[in-house]
């Protein structure tokens, strides 16, 4: 196992006063493709939040490539390699598809990464934002996000809402980002059965709290677990 990329120990966190996540101890390797399930609720974008500087923390360490990380804006988390894809895919409505990449783009990033991770985007390059489909969207928040370069990506709940066929594509574009072996994704998801397919290893969530954590393909054997942790069944 190589050094950790991304950890978090004791991890206490909430917004304002209000304490979400209790006792978070979590260790993502580089390269390493994590899924992370729970219910509605269940505190995952809470989870990623913390990790980016969104929410505040009350106790413990977020690292980074072992540097503490937990003072810092969330600009300067992504400075240090750490991108997030929102639930909410956050782009701008106003400028074209190729502006929104142009306004994220940094370091050796390039248009043609992004166009070539996603033609579709590439076809709509003068549209507009808000003249995008969910699915493209979704493609161009990601796109944005790799335009930042980075080392470890949290995406949240990509496939909400969209189309079986975008989510099949979706996937195969999460399984190319991460074979390039360095970069380690974190998906957050309730489809169980697609977060196991592409993670090697999960942590399921219920309450703020991590309640469950291992290989994904235990939870594909015993979908009990899944059951009895998080409520959630393998469907779809
Ligand atoms: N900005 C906020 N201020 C206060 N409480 C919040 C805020 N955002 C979320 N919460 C609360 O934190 C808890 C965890 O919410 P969170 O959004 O992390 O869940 P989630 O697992 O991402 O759920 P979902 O699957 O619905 O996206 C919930 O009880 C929620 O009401
Ligand atoms: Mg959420």
């Amino acid at each position: 196992m190589h050094e950790p990329i991304l950890q978090l120990d004791g991890v206490t966190a909430g917004y304002g006063p209000t304490h979400v996540l209790r006792g978070i101890d979590l260790s993502l390797a580089a390269g390493e493709r994590l899924a992370v399930i729970g219910r509605n609720g269940a505190g995952k974008t809470t989870l990623l939040s913390t990790i980016m500087g969104l929410a505040r923390l009350h106790e413990g360490s977020v690292r980074l490539d072992g540097h503490a990380i937990g003072h810092l804006p969330p600009f300067r988390r992504n400075e240090r390699g750490l991108g997030l894809v929102p639930q909410t895919r956050d782009i701008f409505p106003s400028l074209t598809v190729e502006e929104n990449l142009l306004a994220a783009m940094r370091g050796d990033a390039t248009l043609d990464e992004a166009y070539a991770l996603f033609p579709r985007l590439k076809e709509r390059r003068r549209n507009g934002g808000a003249q995008l489909s969910g699915g493209e969207q979704q493609m161009l928040a990601i796109a944005r996000t790799l335009m930042t370069g980075p080392k470890v990506i949290l995406l949240d709940e990509p496939l909400e809402g969209l189309a079986p066929v975008i989510c099949e594509m979706l996937m195969r574009t999460f399984e190319d980002l991460a074979s390039n072996g360095s970069r380690a994704v974190v998906l957050v998801e309730q489809h169980a059965e697609a977060a196991l397919a592409f993670a090697e290893r999960a942590i399921l969530m219920a309450n703020g709290a991590i309640v469950h954590s291992g290989p994904a393909q235990e939870l594909k054997d015993r979908p009990d677990l899944l059951h009895r942790h998080v409520g959630v069944g393998i469907e779809t």
